[in-house]
């Protein structure tokens, strides 16, 4: 039943892309004729076949039909392909007395985005015979009627166009009348009467006559209608209508009342000139009629609405009557005149209302379809963007439009748009309607995780438990969901040949990193490790950044005494001669604290001396001195207990024991300190002599 009719070859226009990336086309253009009047189901054309293309493209671009107006008059059966009817058609109701008879539609595929256009043109069916207004037509003429004088009659009405409406009317045979067929400027065709032999009142005062009006279909259709003409006295004339036929135009948005047009008849009897009456001579169904005529003046006016889109003209025909009821006809001719009274109306033939933020430019957002109906300039519409985004409007096909993009997209500047379109007709003064569609920028991972800092620097005291946790690091990241969540992990550069995760660790989701170990600053005073943020996109972006660790020094190690050398149970003696002056140097404490700062300052005291009077030790150096002028009362063995103390918090200390012999010779030195020697449970004659020689050349030494 579907007749597929290709005009010329399909145009193809590319129109960009959609929000996924893929190349899309809107093509056209196929046009299928079908009758009107099919039942709901009955297949139209097989679109998929006819477009070239895959019912699974049907399926996943989710075929669908846009069509205009409230009518859905054929729907898409996907699984098949097929364009059906959805309800029934009746062509005289969609396009009136408009031939050819069609509606345009759109197929409209997503992903990517593509259209077809496709035109089902009905065809017209012999569904309608022709119809008189009326059953009868009264007639009153004048036996003194000249024969050529012609009578106007009823037109019959056919909705059917083309050889199935109104084709012929035909007269049954009579002695006084003849037919005679006119054809009006838009095609139809009506019929007038012609006297040609005069009437006699006297021989016959009636006349009955039959119209025929037939249309050309197969089978043929006909209507008629019954013509009583009775026959007046001489003396009676029937008013005339100033024109056999009038023509007015009226704007479509006139008010009710206002007086579309005047007419007029006269009468030729004496006495009664003026004296007549107007009607309209109605179809039966044309209840519909938006003018009523003033039965007295003659005046015609507005009573309802007229619509130019639905109805651009109006032929009604006249009577005249006097008071013996007496009529003449005439008809009339109104022209409703487009007003630009329809506002464009802008509806989106496919939109998501999602856009990825790295969409190349020229990126499909929408297909919008703009109508408008009016005609002529008042239906010519332009769509444009109201506000200055970064999108553009592009013409695609027929009376739709893309939204394209314009500019790169950048979702963490702007993450959402309100986009205004504004159609605008070119009628005056134009009319305009809106519409705003939110716009959601969706994210991709094109932003990498960002560090509060590049260097964290943190400090820690030496001796920490391990597990303690030592600090936080953070890093921000402007994408949005997966894309934003963050991991952190530490970079193994390794630390003193021992891989950082000896030392430290890291919490993936928050960024605390614990110790591991308990750091020694006399070991390591610094350590730098390496931490890199990772967010979830696919794939990742990561950044680094440095965390460097300063160990604290804590007061963990007591100074330590380098001289003199304490050793076992062996004698070191510092001489001091009998001569020496007050302030002698007698030796000199050296002490060392691996420790630094305040921990490692040390200061000297005497803790306890065989004789307090005699030595002092200096609390900063540590020099061993004497304080008075050495007699021989004193003792030869002298016994001095040092001190040595840091200034760390609280303070470590270490003790030396210095022995001092108050003598003139080594021989007065060796008979002393023999028993001194005893004393120890170390009894190595030679050991005793080399300490004492180191003694010796000590004293030389500090004495020099
Ligand atoms: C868009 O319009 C809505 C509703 O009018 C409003 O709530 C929203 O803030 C607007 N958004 C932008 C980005 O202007
Ligand atoms: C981060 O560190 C890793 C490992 O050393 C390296 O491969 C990467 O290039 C670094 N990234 C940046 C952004 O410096």
């Amino acid at each position: 039943m579907g007749y597929l009719m290709r005009r010329g070859p399909p145009l193809i226009l590319r129109i960009s892309i959609l929000p996924f990336c893929l190349l899309a086309a809107v093509s056209g253009q196929i046009r299928y004729s079908i009758p009107e009047e099919m039942r709901k189901g009955l297949f139209v054309g097989d679109v998929a076949k006819d477009l070239g293309l895959d019912i699974r493209r049907l399926v996943s671009g989710r075929a669908r039909l846009v069509i205009d107006g409230e009518h859905q008059y054929v729907a898409l059966n996907q699984n098949k392909g097929h364009i059906v009817v959805n309800e029934r058609i009746d062509r005289e109701s969609l396009c009136a007395k408009k031939s050819p008879c069609s509606f345009t539609l759109e197929i409209v595929l997503e992903d990517p985005l593509e259209l077809f256009s496709i035109t089902i043109e009905i065809q017209d069916v012999n569904d309608h015979a022709p119809v008189f207004p009326e059953n009868e037509i009264n007639l009153e003429i004048s036996e003194s009627t000249p024969t050529g004088t012609v009578f106007l009659l009823d037109s019959a009405a056919d909705p059917d166009v083309g050889i199935n409406s109104l084709q012929r009317y035909s007269l049954k045979e009579n002695e006084h009348f003849v037919l005679k067929q006119h054809i009006r400027a838009d095609g139809s065709k009506y019929p007038e009467m012609m006297l040609q032999s005069n009437l006699d009142r006297e021989k016959e005062s009636k006349h009955t006559l039959i119209l025929t009006a037939a249309d050309g279909g197969e089978p043929q259709k006909s209507g008629t209608v019954k013509i009583l003409v009775s026959v007046l006295d001489a003396n009676d004339n029937a008013p005339i209508f100033t024109q056999t036929s009038y023509k007015a135009s009226v704007l479509e948005n006139v008010l009710p009342g206002t007086v579309v047009t005047k007419v007029s008849a006269e009468d030729a009897d004496q006495g009664y000139n003026g004296n007549v009456t107007y009607f309209f001579t109605h179809q039966k169904d044309d209840s519909s009629c938006p003018f009523e005529i003033n039965p007295n003046s003659g005046e015609i006016k507005r009573t309802a609405k007229l619509d130019y889109e639905s109805y651009p003209n109006y032929e009604i025909n006249l009577q005249a009557k006097d008071p013996w009821g007496v009529a003449g006809a005439s008809k009339l001719l109104i022209e409703v005149a487009d007003v630009n009274d329809n506002s464009p109306i802008i509806t989106m033939a496919s939109y998501s209302g999602k856009i990825s933020e790295d969409s190349p430019l020229g990126t499909v957002v929408a297909l919008i379809s703009v109508q408008d109906k009016d005609s002529g300039k008042n239906g010519q519409v332009r769509l444009t963007l109201e506000e200055n985004l970064p999108f553009n409007i592009k013409f695609s096909l027929r009376n739709y439009y893309t939204l394209v993009t314009d500019q790169i997209l950048d979702r963490e500047k702007h993450s959402k748009y309100n986009i205004t379109l504004s159609a605008t007709d070119e009628g005056i003064p134009p009319l305009s309607s809106k519409k705003v569609l939110g716009l959601e920028v969706t994210d991709v991972n094109d932003n990498a995780p960002a560090f509060t800092k590049g260097i964290y620097n943190t400090e820690i005291v030496e001796n920490n438990p391990p597990g303690v946790s030592l600090l936080q690091i953070y890093a921000t990241d402007p994408d949005l969901g997966q894309n934003a969540r963050i991991s952190y992990y530490l970079i193994d550069s390794g630390i003193n040949g021992n891989p950082v995760s000896k030392y430290f660790s890291i919490i993936t989701e928050s960024g605390v990193i614990p110790l591991l170990h308990s750091f020694d600053y006399e070991q390591l005073k610094e350590y730098r490790i390496r931490v890199q943020a990772q967010d979830g996109g696919s794939p990742p972006l990561r950044s680094n950044a440095t965390v460097i660790i300063g160990i604290q020094d804590q007061n963990d190690n007591p100074p330590q005494v380098l001289y003199p050398v304490q050793t076992g149970g062996s004698v070191v003696a510092e001489m001091v001669p009998r001569s020496a002056d007050v302030g002698y140097l007698v030796t000199k404490v050296v002490a060392v604290d691996v420790d630094s700062g305040q921990n490692a300052w040390l200061s000297y005291k005497l803790q306890k001396a065989t004789d307090r009077a005699l030595f002092e030790v200096g609390s900063q150096n540590g020099e061993i001195r004497t304080i008075c002028q050495v007699t021989d009362k004193d003792a030869v063995k002298q016994r001095l207990t040092v001190i040595v103390e840091d200034n760390g918090q609280p303070s470590r200390s270490a003790t030396v024991i210095v022995n001092v012999a108050v003598a003139d010779s080594f021989p007065e030195v060796l008979s002393e300190f023999a028993d001194f020697s005893h004393d120890k449970e170390y009894n190595d004659n030679l050991t005793f002599y080399l300490v004492l020689a180191l003694a010796v050349v000590s004293f030389l030494f500090i004495t020099c």
